[in-house]
């Protein structure tokens, strides 16, 4: 059976764990030059982008990356008219492996990107989670990074899916704005 090499996780959180404000979106509070740059360099090495309709990466490169698109709307997979070399993919109708393979991706190193419920579905096999924090900014009501994982445990293993803290890294110094990759050791 055909296996993805690697699942990789991004995310970055309002002080508060939100990925998004109440209304389920991403504040330009939360958007930052070197996060931005780690982001695309990362996608930049992955085969596969994995996300829901409302978490497109819109990057430079964004139009040569294959991806699966998570929907309901969907049986199983069939073709993303929005985007090109995507695939609309519903977990409940065929396998990750099932949905790589029909990409033509069996073995790819896969980026997921949110939002928080489908982030949620890979959190027992993500190989990293590269978890970016804002401490200077709060979203009261907003979306956690991880469900259940609100607060200052989003991404974490403190969530109890085995990811353990490795690298840390200051991304903007003046900001505060920090990640963390969590790995599974
Ligand atoms: N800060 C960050 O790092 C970060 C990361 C990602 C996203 N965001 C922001 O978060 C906001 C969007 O968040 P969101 O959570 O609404 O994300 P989303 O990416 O739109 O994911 C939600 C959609 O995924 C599909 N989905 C979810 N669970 C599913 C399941 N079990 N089976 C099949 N399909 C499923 C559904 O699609 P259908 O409705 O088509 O069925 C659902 O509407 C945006 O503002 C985005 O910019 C921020």
């Amino acid at each position: 059976m055909p296996h993805p090499r690697r699942i990789e996780g991004y995310a970055i959180v309002s002080e508060d764990g939100m990925l998004a404000d109440a209304a389920g979106t991403m504040p330009d509070s939360l958007k930052f030059e070197a996060d931005k740059r780690f982001f695309e360099r990362g996608l930049d090495g992955v085969d596969v982008v994995i996300h829901g309709r409302h978490s497109h990466e819109q990057q430079p490169h964004s139009d040569r990356r294959r991806r699966l698109v998570v929907t309901r709307a969907v049986p199983t997979l069939a073709p993303d008219p929005s985007y090109p070399k995507a695939l609309r993919w519903n977990p409940a109708g065929a396998t990750l492996d099932e949905a790589l393979t029909a990409l033509g991706a069996p073995e790819a190193i896969v980026g997921v990107v949110g939002g928080t419920d489908v982030f949620g579905m890979f959190l027992d096999i993500y190989d990293v989670f590269h978890l970016s924090r804002a401490p200077n900014v709060q979203l009261p009501g907003g979306r956690p990074g991880l469900s259940g994982c609100a607060g200052a445990d989003a991404g974490s293993g403190a969530c109890g899916h085995g990811l353990e803290p490795a690298e840390r890294q200051m991304l903007d110094q003046a900001r505060g704005v920090s990640l963390v990759s969590w790995r599974r050791p």
